[in-house]
């Protein structure tokens, strides 16, 4: 099957366009991927086309077969877009030329590629839009999971990378739940943006046919249609939107890939991940390393590069289209395939990592993250939370000097610090006690997580 190598926009011209222009300025390798949206958005068109009788029910039937036939043939590899037919757009009209002849350029009566690119991107947004949100369901759901596996087991909870106090781990899991939870909302929120239709804004001032851009807007299940035909095809908020929540979604993947890093080190020993998602060393035959982890922490650069791209291309351009824009697809594409992946990629290896329990119950059992209970024991007892805090810390001082854990340290010894010691500060002194006490909304104990997993339940 061979393409027309024929440019839309020749006929004024009485050169050829250079075939290196031609080629440095072809986007088809790229915007192919749009094809199905292409197609979809063409047929909508053409379909309102002759509902207002511009063209008649016989060409539009006509034209919609074709490209139908057109659809399956790019599906299946028969049509190989080639980079002289400059995009897909014209990949498609070329085809539906050899076809069904003249009828061919009725399709893009009171359209321009201007109003037509900007509609297959809605179209891809909306998609993408879906399937990111179902994969952050699917890590939200993985998550709940992690939670009611490990609610009551006991971890230790960290500011400024240092230990603080000892948490239930399934409250360390629900964090990253609400931060996706956000991600999701925000994905929502854009919908309401990107479903609202360009099409019918012609190149940029509109048309003098009698067009129905809100019957093209109902076809395609957009939720409105533009109010300002200049802006319709200017705009690529949404494309920016989109990828600054990609952005949002890989920040919050990278903080939590750290973790599992560092948890599975040697030196924290918190976390094991099974073999089926870890790597070796060429060299190093002990290693064991967490490269998901680290490649899903590495493309958040890319995401975030992507992000700017799209906001310089978009500085200072003047109104309305200008070829600039064309350079949105590779950012958006790239960012809509590396998100989605590193969601899905992510929640599996969640499912491939267990914590080292038994441990964790040896470190969390007498470490210094409780000093913080000492303090609030002594406030319970009315001493003023400043001087607990500096009576506390002087033990912590003499446990460090002494080596003597919290819980090992003598009442007589308490009492020296302050009169308020009674040897129910012993009870206090243990993690689980620690965290079954906390009774604040929201917070870290075994009870709270419980509440905090019904609702995640109910949200998802
Ligand atoms: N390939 C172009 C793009 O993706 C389509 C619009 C071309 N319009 C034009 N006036 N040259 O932006």
């Amino acid at each position: 099957m061979s393409n027309k190598k024929e440019l839309l926009w020749q006929s004024r011209f009485s050169e050829p366009f250079d075939r290196d222009a031609l080629r440095f300025s072809s986007s088809v390798h790229v915007d192919k991927a749009l094809f199905r949206e292409d197609i979809e958005g063409s047929t909508a068109h053409v379909t309102m086309l002759a509902e207002e009788g511009i063209i008649s029910e016989e060409e539009s039937g006509q034209i919609i077969r074709g490209l139908e036939e057109i659809g399956a043939e790019l599906e299946a590899g028969d049509l190989v877009p080639h980079w002289e037919d400059e995009d897909i757009h014209t990949v498609i009209e070329n085809r539906l030329k050899e076809k069904i002849g003249a009828a061919a350029g009725k399709i893009h009566s009171g359209r321009s590629r201007n109003d037509q690119v900007a509609t297959d991107t809605r179209l891809y947004l909306r998609r993408q839009i879906g399937t990111l949100g179902k994969a952050l369901q699917g890590l939200q759901k993985t998550l709940v999971s992690k939670a009611e596996t490990y609610r009551e087991t006991i971890i230790f909870g960290y500011t400024h990378l240092q230990r603080a106090q000892p948490i239930s781990a399934g409250h360390y899991y629900l964090a990253y739940f609400n931060m996706f939870r956000r991600d999701r909302d925000r994905l929502t929120d854009l919908l309401k943006r990107v479903n609202i239709s360009p099409l019918g804004a012609a190149a940029f001032a509109g048309s003098t046919l009698p067009l129905n851009p809100a019957r093209s807007a109902e076809l395609l299940d957009f939720d409105g249609v533009f109010s300002n035909s200049i802006d319709a095809v200017s705009d690529r908020d949404t494309v920016i939107e989109f990828i600054s929540v990609c952005s949002m979604v890989m920040m919050h993947l990278s903080r939590f890939a750290e973790d599992l890093i560092l948890w599975s080190s040697y030196e924290f020993g918190y976390l094991e991940i099974s073999d089926a998602f870890a790597t070796g060393s060429s060299l190093m035959p002990q290693k064991k390393n967490a490269d998901i982890a680290e490649l899903v922490r590495g493309k958040t650069g890319r995401v975030y590069g992507s992000l700017i791209t799209m906001l310089t291309i978009m500085k200072g351009l003047p109104l309305s289209y200008n070829r600039d824009m064309q350079e949105d697809k590779p950012p958006l594409f790239d960012t809509a395939e590396t998100t989605i992946e590193s969601v899905s990629i992510f929640g599996k290896l969640l499912e491939h990592t267990t914590l080292k329990e038994e441990r964790l119950a040896k470190l969390t059992a007498d470490d210094l993250s409780l000093a913080t209970e000492i303090a609030e024991y002594l406030v319970k007892k009315q001493l003023p939370f400043r001087d607990a805090h500096r009576v506390t810390g002087k033990i912590v001082s003499h446990s460090l000097m002494s080596g003597t854990a919290l819980p090992g340290i003598t009442l007589d010894v308490y009492k020296t610090f302050s009169e308020l010691f009674e040897s129910d500060i012993y009870a206090a002194l243990k993690p689980e006690a620690s965290i079954k006490a906390k009774k604040t909304h929201g917070s870290c104990s075994f009870d709270s997580v419980a509440i905090q997993l019904e609702e995640a339940k109910k949200l998802l």
